[in-house]
């Protein structure tokens, strides 16, 4: 098992990051090619995605790294989201993306990342945090329940 610590990510685990996203990518092409199809130049939309959430207030990007030095073993990007003005509940923290390189699942780092980041959220005054996950990805439907997550809404979408 390797020894894991979580930090705040920095531009140099961009490439690393952008690494774990592939891998969650390909996941979820397996579970349906065609609405998880990736644009060309997918990577360089996600890198610039992650890149603007350094800048934002309310965002948080932690990675898991080996204690010992080396790369991004998982990491999360997350930020204020707004629910809509008929709800008293409106700022929420959401979860925008998680992800562990496969070979390190199962040993705490997805939790860790996310402890990490309803902290950052709760330091911030609000109240709920937000993922949104598919439910046939065996992987999210089993982690996300674990963690305190109860479904709220589901996304449905029907070809035309
Ligand atoms: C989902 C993911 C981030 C979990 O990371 P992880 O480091 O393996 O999770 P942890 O080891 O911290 O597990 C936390 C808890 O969830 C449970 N869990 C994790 N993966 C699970 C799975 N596939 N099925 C059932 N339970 C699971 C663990 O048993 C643990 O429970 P416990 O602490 O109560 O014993 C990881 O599997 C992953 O990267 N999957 C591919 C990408 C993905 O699906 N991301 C989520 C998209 S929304």
């Amino acid at each position: 098992m390797t020894d894991f610590r979580i930090r705040r990510a920095g531009r140099r685990d961009l490439t690393g990051i952008v690494a774990r996203w592939s891998e969650l990518m390909a996941a979820h092409q397996a579970l349906d090619p065609v609405l998880y199809a990736t644009a060309e130049h997918a990577e360089g939309t996600y890198r610039a995605f992650v890149r603007r959430h350094f800048d934002k207030p309310d965002s948080v990007i932690l990675v898991a790294v080996d204690a010992a030095g080396g790369g991004v073993l998982g990491y999360l990007v997350g930020g204020g989201g707004q629910r809509a003005p008929m709800f008293v509940v409106r700022r929420v923290g959401m979860i925008f993306d998680l992800a562990v390189q496969p070979d390190q699942r199962r040993a705490g780092i997805g939790r860790a990342l996310v402890d990490r980041a309803l902290e950052h959220f709760r330091e911030r005054g609000m109240a709920y945090a937000q993922v949104n996950f598919d439910p046939h990805n065996p992987d999210a439907a089993g982690f996300w329940p674990r963690l305190g997550f109860e479904t709220l809404l589901c996304e449905a979408y029907r070809p035309l």
